[in-house]
C-alpha cells in the first residue's frame, strides 16, 4: 500500500527533531503541503504522494536537516504575499509584517501617496504596501547585487521602482528630496557580537548586523530619510528589541517630532516612528 502523508511526515519530523530543527512536525509538514499544493489543513485530504513527490519533498527534508532556512526551500508568505529568497537575500521576519500593517493604516485617508523602502532587500516592505495601496508610488533602495536581482524578481512586476544605491547617500533618490510622504526602513541592526540562531547564519551579514552597537547604518539612515520627507511626512524603522530606548531618543535629539516606540505582542521593542516637523 502506498504509504500516505502523515507516515512520510512523521518519519521526516523524527529527522529533522535529531537534527535540532525547532518546529520539525510543522516545517515536515509545510514542506509537504508545498509539495502536494495545498495548505497544511488540505494534507488531510490529498492523495499519498507519488514517487516523484515522495523524492522531492525527500529532498527537501534532506536540506533542512543542514539547516537550510525553511523559507528557501518553500518561499515566504509575507502579509499574505508570496515572496521567493534564498542565497544572498534577508529572509522577511514575521515581525517587519507590524511595521507594514503601521504604514498601511498611516496611508488611509492619502491619496496616491508616494512611499520609499530603504534597505529593501526581497522587497517585503515595497511590495507589502504596492500589493495593498495600488494607488502608492513605491521606491525600493538596495545596495547588495546578489538582494537586488530577488527584489527585482518579487517587485518589479508589482510595479515597484527598485533603485540600486546607498540607502544613506545624499545622492540616492535626491531627486525626491522634501517631497515623499511615508519612508519605511527595516536596516541590519543586530550588534555584532550577538549570537544567533542558526538559520540567521545563512542571512548575508551586511543584512543583519550593523556594527558594534547595532547602530552604523540606523545613525545616517534616518537623517536620510528626514530628508526626503515633505513636511508633516511620516517614518518607520525597525531595530534591535534591545534599542526601545536607545533609537527614540536618537531621533528626538535629531528633531523628529512625536516619536513612538512600538512593541509587538510579546511587548519586545519592535520598531520606532516618527514625523518631520507637525503634521
Ligand atoms: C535586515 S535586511 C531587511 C530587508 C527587508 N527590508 C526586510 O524587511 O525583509 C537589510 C537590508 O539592507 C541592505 N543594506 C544594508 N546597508 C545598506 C545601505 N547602506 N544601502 C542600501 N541597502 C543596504 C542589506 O543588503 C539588506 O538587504
Amino acid at each position: 500500500m502506498a504509504r500516505t502523508w502523515r507516515d512520510r511526515i512523521v518519519e521526516a519530523a523524527g529527522r529533522l527533531s535529531g537534527a535540532g530543527v525547532p518546529s520539525p512536525l510543522v516545517d515536515a509538514e509545510l514542506m509537504a503541503a508545498h509539495v502536494a499544493g495545498t495548505s497544511r489543513g488540505g494534507l488531510i485530504l490529498a492523495e499519498p504522494p507519488d514517487e516523484e513527490a515522495a523524492a522531492r519533498f525527500a529532498q527537501l527534508v534532506g536540506q533542512r536537516t543542514e539547516r537550510v532556512p525553511l523559507q528557501y526551500l518553500i518561499g515566504v508568505d509575507f502579509v499574505g504575499i508570496e515572496l521567493a529568497v534564498g542565497p544572498g537575500v534577508f529572509v522577511p521576519r514575521p515581525e517587519t509584517e507590524l511595521l507594514v500593517e503601521w504604514a498601511l493604516r498611516k496611508l488611509t485617508g492619502m491619496t496616491a501617496p508616494l512611499v520609499v523602502d530603504l534597505c529593501s532587500g526581497s522587497g517585503a516592505i515595497a511590495v507589502g504596501v504596492a500589493a495593498n495601496r495600488p494607488d502608492a508610488t513605491v521606491y525600493a533602495v538596495e545596495q547588495s547585487a546578489e538582494a537586488l536581482a530577488w527584489l527585482r524578481r518579487n517587485a518589479e512586476h508589482r510595479g515597484v521602482r527598485v533603485v540600486a544605491g546607498d540607502a544613506t547617500a545624499a545622492e540616492t533618490l535626491a531627486e525626491l528630496d522634501g517631497t515623499v510622504d511615508v519612508v519605511l526602513s527595516n536596516p541590519p541592526y543586530v550588534p555584532e557580537a550577538t549570537a544567533v540562531a542558526p538559520e540567521v547564519r545563512h542571512d548575508p551579514h551586511r543584512a543583519v548586523f550593523g556594527g558594534e552597537d547595532g547602530l552604523d547604518v540606523i545613525r545616517p539612515l534616518h537623517r536620510r530619510a528626514f530628508d526626503l520627507l515633505c513636511p508633516g511626512g511620516v517614518f518607520a524603522m525597525e531595530h534591535d528589541d534591545t534599542h526601545g530606548v536607545v533609537v527614540p531618543v536618537l531621533l528626538r535629539e535629531a528633531g523628529w517630532a512625536h516619536v513612538r516606540e512600538h512593541r509587538d505582542l510579546a511587548g519586545r521593542a519592535r520598531f520606532a516612528t516618527g514625523v518631520k516637523g507637525d503634521a
